[in-house]
């Protein structure tokens, strides 16, 4: 039920209810991955099943196609898709011209590509996620398995001449085995504590051979949907340079809580 929710996770639904609105019907809409994401694609599931809306679903995992799919939502693959009209996603830090850092649940491989495949990026996030400067959150790397000691060696080295403040760095573990990404690649988080000039370091580390990608996205998110544990919402459109609040009733969304075995 919505009245056991910490606020946390009601400002990350809020949130998730409120980027739905700018889903139209007809819409091809990427569909992120976490459990920010998981509460999007619930509200959009609603909408589908309550109000005829008609999307196709492009996700960024599998966990988001499996979650898609079992609430009965289109789901079609990137390639299928082509080009999408919005991508709703969530991400681990944003700053004040909306760059991010995302790949927490280590998806930042697909989230990115289909970001940018689409016309606009919606970010939903909680307050907490709010920073002056990215990097107090590890910055992913997905890399090739082969020689990852070999390329986290090469990554610790070029981090010395980077304006960063941390420069250890840890392979991304699942018990105790390597954390295996969608694409079969490792992780490799970068503990920087304060990245001085992301769009550097963004650039520098995809010149790496084995670095598949970063988790920085730069330029690619238009709107951040900034919710709060009291049920208010800001929408911060970087294009528009607006900044709109309101408040949603938590009262009004009973069902969508009421399958939920968590
Ligand atoms: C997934 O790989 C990430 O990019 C997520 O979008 C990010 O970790 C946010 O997750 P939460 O919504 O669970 O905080």
């Amino acid at each position: 039920m919505p009245g056991e929710l910490s606020p946390i996770d009601k400002a990350k639904f809020v949130a998730a209810r409120k980027s739905v609105d700018y889903v139209e019907d007809g819409m091809r809409v990427g569909l992120g991955t976490g459990s920010t994401a998981a509460w999007m694609v619930r509200c959009l599931a609603e909408l589908v099943r309550e109000n005829g809306l008609r999307i196709k679903g492009v996700p960024t995992s599998t966990r988001t196609a499996e979650l898609a799919r079992e609430l009965g939502i289109d789901v079609i693959s990137l390639d299928e898709a082509k080009w999408l009209d919005l991508t709703i996603d969530g991400a681990d830090e944003f700053d004040g011209d909306l760059n991010l850092i995302k790949g927490g649940g280590g998806a930042l491989l697909q989230e990115k590509i289909v970001a940018t495949a689409s016309d606009q990026m919606i970010v939903i996030a909680d307050v907490a996620k709010e920073v002056d400067t990215l990097g107090a959150f590890p910055l992913p790397l997905e890399v090739i398995p082969f020689g990852w000691q070999t390329t986290q060696a090469l990554v610790e080295e070029m981090l010395i001449s980077l304006d960063v403040m941390g420069r250890e760095t840890s392979l991304r573990m699942n018990g105790d085995r390597p954390f295996i990404t969608d694409e079969g690649n490792y992780i490799i988080d970068l503990h920087l504590n304060r990245i001085g000039n992301a769009r550097q370091l963004a650039m520098a580390v995809n010149q790496m051979p084995g670095v598949v990608e970063n988790g920085l996205f730069i330029d690619i998110c238009d709107v951040v949907i900034v919710g709060h544990g009291n049920g208010k919402v800001e929408v911060r459109d970087i294009n528009e340079g607006t900044v709109e609040e309101s408040r949603l009733d938590f009262l009004e969304e009973e069902n969508l809580f009421s399958d939920l075995g968590e």
